[in-house]
């Protein structure tokens, strides 16, 4: 292949008709994404459910696609929710999570029919006591602790943790209190215990280890409770990225958790994991077209037409990519260029250092596994407006967002009268 399809389709195609920057996604690896987490995360011992976690990209349509492939919704704002409503998601597959849920997004979430909710802290059980009691809603909670298990990618540490703006320790006053209050309510039942320990792992010692954290506090309680593991399966950025096969990942959890029950007399009635970036990750690329060319004594520039406003992974955490030159793929690689962002910021590096074709003005580069974290982290920086979303299979495509326009930019804004 000469030239990069996605889809069924040159990428040349998608650049001319939707225009660029323009985020793709292949809507087969997004099904097939969902299918191994269903199919694969599977116990005879208890119930299991995959939520995915919206927070990675969520429009309607995406939506639409975890609707049918019978996924549960992590969600974690009133946006979220909105978004999840207009999309006709069952309220009843959605779990609301966050650290700072407002009263307006608690009383959003509640009378709309939200009956799951992952509680952060003890304040928020005090509030939403209160509000199940003033609306007469009964709702499952679930507790978010903080099992001082910090995964990395190849290995994690164990730390006091004390301090995390996320969760509680199971050990500490403010947890034990809040375990007291959901005994007490008629209004909050526990529904079990949830942690996150991280993203972009691959090694799976440190979700046993957190497994082994979270069933240890099962013993102090009678009934049934679930557990939740949050997600943070990694994915293949760059080809030093190389995580576990899902499938294999997922046995193993379901095993330890299965062993671990046994060994010690305990049960539980589900295992929940919330994957974001292992389903749409790889799924997404992005198409720039390269525009100006700029060699200074050590570096020669790719300049793009986005860059931090589309994608700020790079400038908020040193992310990495790989890219092509869509229509160079057997062109050989001669020059080790900087792909840089439009935008008004030194930091709005797309890729530090890679190799590449010689380009010209025109040439549209293509930066894979986009899929997570990028649109949903978009912004309007430099009035920049948000690409198009479009999604592609069996040599289809499909627009999903279309690309704002510069009115959009002047919505929300306030017209006085100027003379
Ligand atoms: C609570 C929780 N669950 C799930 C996720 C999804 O993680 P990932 O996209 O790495 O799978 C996150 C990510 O921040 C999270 O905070």
């Amino acid at each position: 292949m000469t030239e990069l399809e996605i889809g069924g389709i040159p990428a040349r195609t998608l650049a001319e008709e939707y225009q660029t920057p323009l985020y793709v996604y292949d809507e087969e690896k997004l099904k097939n994404g969902m299918k191994r987490f269903k199919q694969g995360f599977i116990s005879h011992h208890f119930n299991t459910k995959v939520l995915y976690a919206s927070k990675a990209f969520q429009t309607i349509e995406m939506l639409h696609l975890v609707k049918e492939q019978g996924l549960g919704l992590d969600v974690v704002s009133g946006g979220e929710i909105y978004t999840a409503l207009a999309a006709n998601f069952p309220e009843e597959r959605i779990y609301f999570h966050g650290n700072n849920k407002t009263l307006g997004e608690l009383t959003y979430a509640l009378n709309n029919g939200l009956t799951h909710f992952v509680a952060d802290n003890l304040m928020e059980i005090e509030l939403l006591e209160a509000l199940c009691k003033e609306y007469s809603k009964k709702i499952q909670v679930m507790l978010r602790l903080n099992v001082g298990i910090e995964a990395h990618t190849h290995e994690y540490i164990v730390t006091a943790h004390i301090d995390s703006k996320f969760g509680m320790s199971y050990e500490s006053e403010d947890c034990q209190q809040a375990l007291q209050l959901i005994k007490k309510s008629s209004h909050l039942q526990l529904e079990g215990f949830h942690a996150h320990i991280g993203s972009q792992i691959f090694d799976l010692t440190a979700w046993f280890a957190e497994i082994d954290q979270l069933i240890s506090y099962l013993k102090d309680f009678d009934e049934t409770l679930s557990l939740n593991l949050g997600g943070g399966f990694g994915i293949r950025y760059t080809d030093n990225d190389r995580p576990l096969p899902i499938e294999d990942s997922l046995r193993q959890l379901i095993r330890h958790t299965e062993e671990t029950l046994e060994q010690q007399q305990l049960k539980i009635s589900q295992l929940i994991i919330e994957p974001g970036r292992s389903i749409v990750g790889e799924a997404g690329t992005t198409l720039y077209t390269i525009g100006f060319i700029k060699k200074t004594p050590h570096k020669t520039y790719y300049f793009v037409d986005g860059g931090m406003t589309d994608n700020i992974r790079p400038a908020l955490y040193q992310a990495e990519y790989s890219c092509d030159i869509a229509t160079k793929l057997s062109e050989e690689k001669t020059e080790k260029v900087t792909v840089a962002g439009k935008m008004c910021e030194s930091g709005d590096i797309v890729i530090k250092e890679v190799l590449l074709p010689a380009a010209k003005l025109g040439d549209i580069l293509a930066v894979y596994a986009t899929g997570a974290y990028g649109y949903s982290m978009s912004s309007n920086y430099n009035r920049t407006v948000t690409p198009a979303v479009v999604f592609v299979g069996n040599g289809e495509s499909r627009l999903v967002v279309r690309r704002q326009e510069y009115s959009d930019l002047l919505k929300g804004e306030v017209a006085y009268e100027h003379p």
